[in-house]
């Protein structure tokens, strides 16, 4: 049973294991990304049903540009055809869409596209699902130190003003709150370059289950875990 006092605020998911779950069954991959897309809307409503505001989804990291060309245009296509569907369903319920990553590494139309969806879900109160697009940990932190040292370079910022929460203002996740909880699928237990920013003290759950097999009551286990987490961010508990 869920406590709806203790929800996490953010769950970051790393949504893995799409090619494997299409190879066991003598499928190519791209069916396994076909299969893994109608488990986000799912997990959307999910998570906007059980009133958690935050949910950030890794859908194509900076390394995944190494992947063989057909892939890459598979995944791309899409992620085109879920927004083209999905937004207006996510206007009417309250959805807020926002893209982290390095959008300009996409295609024109893409980039087009994403600006599009953001805007028309800008007024979403219910939930902000994040997707995670050309997105790199490593690289949004160097973006941060570029950004940052402009306005030195400027004057209108001192080094010695560089602290926590100036430095969280120049990161793509500076209007939403760190993760509390990462759900890794598919048995990997890594964090690939995700948020590391953010996920300083984020409670971590891997599970076995490869992407397009998770379900509803497999994330309502991953809550259940983490109700069951003490966390104490460096303190003792005895207050
Ligand atoms: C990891 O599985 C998955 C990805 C790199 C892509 C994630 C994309 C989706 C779930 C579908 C599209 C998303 C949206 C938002 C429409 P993998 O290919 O690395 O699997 P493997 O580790 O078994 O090879």
């Amino acid at each position: 049973m869920l406590d709806p006092d203790r929800l996490p605020r953010h769950v970051a998911i790393i949504m893995d294991g799409n090619g494997r779950w299409a190879k066991q069954r003598g499928l190519p991959r791209v069916y396994g990304h076909k299969k893994g897309a109608e488990v986000v809307k799912k997990i959307v409503q999910k998570t906007r049903s059980l009133g958690i505001p935050y949910l950030t989804l890794y859908a194509f990291s900076k390394e995944n540009w190494q992947r063989p060309e057909k892939e890459k245009k598979f995944l791309f296509s899409l992620l085109k055809e879920y927004l083209k569907k999905e937004v207006p369903e996510l206007r009417q319920q309250e959805i807020r869409l926002k893209v982290i990553g390095d959008r300009e590494d996409f295609s024109q139309d893409i980039q087009e596209m994403l600006e599009w969806a953001e805007k028309e879900t800008e007024k979403g109160k219910k939930l902000t699902l994040c997707l995670a697009l050309s997105y790199g940990g490593r690289a949004e932190i160097l973006r941060a130190v570029r950004l940052i040292c402009g306005e030195v370079k400027k004057g209108k910022l001192d080094p010695s003003e560089i602290k926590e929460e100036l430095f969280r203002k120049f990161l793509y996740t500076a209007d939403m709150p760190d993760p509390d909880l990462l759900i890794r699928t598919s048995g990997e237990m890594r964090i690939s370059n995700f948020l590391i920013f953010q996920m300083a003290y984020t409670e971590f759950y891997f599970t076995p289950v490869y992407w397009p097999d998770f379900t509803e009551e497999e994330y309502i286990k991953a809550l259940e875990d983490f109700q069951r987490r003490e966390r104490r961010f460096g303190r003792i508990n005895e207050f």
